[in-house]
């Protein structure tokens, strides 16, 4: 046999082994839907070939900052969730760049807010706009909005 050959299923040792990822990890991900197996013969879990490119690709997702809820609702809507195409990894990426480049004006914005707390600690309702962005908590009424009842 080949160094290089992956036979048709794994078991989630090698899936370990070929991604990186601990068995643990996996499990976790099988729970959440991420990636799933079948059960051989002998009951052991199988995992198709296949789901080396998922963990890849939720490694990735994870490390740019999506949550596994994110990844689970990307990965759902790809035509074939278990056979992941170059085409369908395009079209993840040019998603996922949208998002982040989101994500980044976002944090760009909250870091240029924050200019103005540095070295005041006032959390005023009225001034902080880190506590109040866009006086959110004004467009829904006078009196104390944070209170519960
Ligand atoms: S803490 Fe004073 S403006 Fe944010």
């Amino acid at each position: 046999m080949k160094k290089n050959f992956i036979p048709e299923c794994i078991s989630v040792g090698v899936l370990s082994e070929r991604t990186g990822v601990s068995v643990s990890a996996l499990h976790f991900y099988e729970r959440k839907g991420l990636i799933k197996s079948q059960r051989n013969a002998s009951n052991h879990r199988q995992y198709p070939k296949q789901v080396i490119r998922i963990v890849s690709i939720i490694q990735v997702a994870q490390r740019t900052g999506f949550s596994l809820e994110e990844i689970l609702l990307e990965l759902q809507v790809l035509p074939n969730h278990t056979r992941i195409t170059l085409e369908d990894w395009e079209a993840l990426g040019i998603r996922w760049q949208d998002e982040l480049d989101r994500k980044i004006a976002q944090l760009t914005e909250l870091k240029n807010m924050m200019t103005d707390c540095i070295g005041c600690g006032c959390l005023s309702l009225e001034r902080c706009k880190l506590l109040n962005p866009y006086d959110e908590l004004g467009k829904k009424g006078a009196g104390p909005r944070l209170m519960t009842p």
